[in-house]
């Protein structure tokens, strides 16, 4: 059975989450394919708010297998506290949480080296999460890394150690002001450790290819967005790891003639969190409505995300570079009371007209081409059928598929489970 894809295609916080869990119920396995503790993917149901970091969004379902994979990196103090927390809701985690042995793990050094790389930088710093992310990939790819495997051998922690001093040597060379225990960073860490070690370890990508075989569907759950993305994204202001449809393939081995679905999540307004150019984006009232109303507060770090209008130049882009099939638009109802809405359908590029991204779009090269559209009154928080939506929503909607060639199957109207309407 092909495997679907479900990814941000904005800067990362559309609502997987959300939407991974509403999808659920129709696949038996979900996967992560990449990133690690710098997403922050919220579920609610039950009247009751979970946040996922690491772990897949699909693990509050009973008889759903939840896959990290090869691609991911993990740090076993937050996934250790991911998994506390999923104990006090009671749920039963040992045998649906499957890790790759190919996966990365996060050394606490890891998360200084951020901090100082970020610190060396100063005005130009990423803005990233400080969760080690960069390094950990560096590390990867400079093939010195550690992976879950690795901790079931014996010799490991001189690995580690080599490694660790190896950081710290590395951390000095930075030349900046990091405080630091290094022993009380290592214990919580080793302690960690062997929690993770209680859990099932896999060979991911066999186990996907056998489950695929015996035609279990299984749903790819990316993290952070495709302008995020370490090729395609605005770098340097990016994450380590390709958040685009290929890296569900590098993230869990699965080739690409067996992609099924690719569903797309959007926002119907763009938001932003950490450094880096945003064209559509709003510093006046509008922009700070959207950001009170839909509680733009990053869910890992708590940072409040810069805001602006649904840019789609950037959409498009990210639909090209995922082969987007299917679109879901979340937030519809954090725009209701604008009495008009702005889309962004090109730039203004050195003087020049443009629908694609081009290489550069920082604010002195490129500026919004917007047009304007009737926005609604409605309060679409109650709403549950797409017969009822306003004409208003209706054309926002036709319009954006008309631009995009993708249909719209999905629209989110508030972060409940069931506030979500499907067309
Ligand atoms: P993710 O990283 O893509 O999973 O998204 P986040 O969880 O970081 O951010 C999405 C935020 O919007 C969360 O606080 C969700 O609870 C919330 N949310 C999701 N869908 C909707 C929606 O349709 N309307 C509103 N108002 N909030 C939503
Ligand atoms: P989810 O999965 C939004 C951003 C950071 C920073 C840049 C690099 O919840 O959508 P990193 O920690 O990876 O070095 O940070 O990427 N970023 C995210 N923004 N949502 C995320 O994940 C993000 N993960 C990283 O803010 O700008
Ligand atoms: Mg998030």
């Amino acid at each position: 059975m092909a495997v679907d894809l479900l990814l941000g295609l904005q800067w990362g916080d559309e609502g997987k989450g959300k939407i991974v869990d509403v999808l659920t119920s129709k696949y038996n396995i979900i996967a992560r394919f990449q990133g690690g503790p710098n997403a922050g993917h919220t579920l609610v149901f039950n009247g009751k708010k979970h946040v996922l970091h690491t772990i897949p969004s699909g693990i509050f379902h009973e008889n759903t297998a939840n896959v990290v994979g090869n691609g991911v990196v993990i740090d076993p103090v937050i996934f250790k506290k991911e998994l506390d927390k999923l104990e006090e809701q009671g749920v039963d985690y040992k045998a649906s949480l499957l890790i790759s042995r190919k996966a990365h793990i996060i050394l606490p050094t890891h998360r200084l080296l951020d901090a100082a790389s970020e610190a060396s930088k100063g005005k130009a710093k990423i803005g990233s999460t400080l969760k080690g992310i960069g390094p950990t990939y560096m590390d990867k790819t400079g093939r010195n890394g550690i992976r879950v495997g690795d901790i079931e051998l014996a010799d490991w922690k001189d690995k580690y150690r080599a490694l660790a001093d190896k950081h710290e040597a590395m951390i000095a060379f930075y030349n900046v002001d990091i405080q630091y225990d290094l022993k009380e960073l290592e214990n919580e860490f080793f302690e960690a450790i062997k929690v993770l070690k209680t859990l099932k370890f896999i060979d991911s990508e066999e186990y996907l290819h056998q489950a695929q075989k015996a035609g279990q569907s299984i749903l790819a759950e990316g993290a952070q967005g495709s302008l995020l993305d370490i090729d395609f994204g605005t770098y340097p202001f990016v994450t380590s790891s390709n958040t685009t449809a290929a890296g569900a393939c590098t993230g869990l081995g699965i080739a690409p003639n067996k992609i099924g679905e690719v569903f797309g999540i959007f926002k119907a307004y763009t938001t932003r969190v950490g450094s880096g150019p945003f064209p559509t984006e709003l510093f006046d009232e509008v922009g700070e409505t959207m950001g009170r109303v839909g509680n733009e507060f990053g869910a890992t770090t708590g940072r409040p995300r810069r805001c602006g209008w649904l840019d789609l130049v950037a959409l498009r882009y990210a639909c090209q570079v995922n082969g987007v099939t299917q679109l879901i638009m979340m937030k519809g109802d954090v725009l209701s009371g604008f009495k008009t809405l702005k889309i962004c359908t090109a730039y203004n590029y050195k003087g020049q007209v443009i629908e694609h991204l081009p290489y550069n779009i920082e604010a002195e090269n490129v500026t919004p081409i917007y047009t304007e559209v009737k926005g609604w009154n409605e309060n679409l928080t109650e709403m549950t059928e797409a017969s009822k939506m306003p004409k208003a929503l209706n054309d926002y909607i036709a319009f954006l598929e008309k631009e995009l060639e993708i249909p719209i199957t999905i629209v989110s109207v508030g972060p409940d489970r069931k506030q979500t309407i499907v067309r």
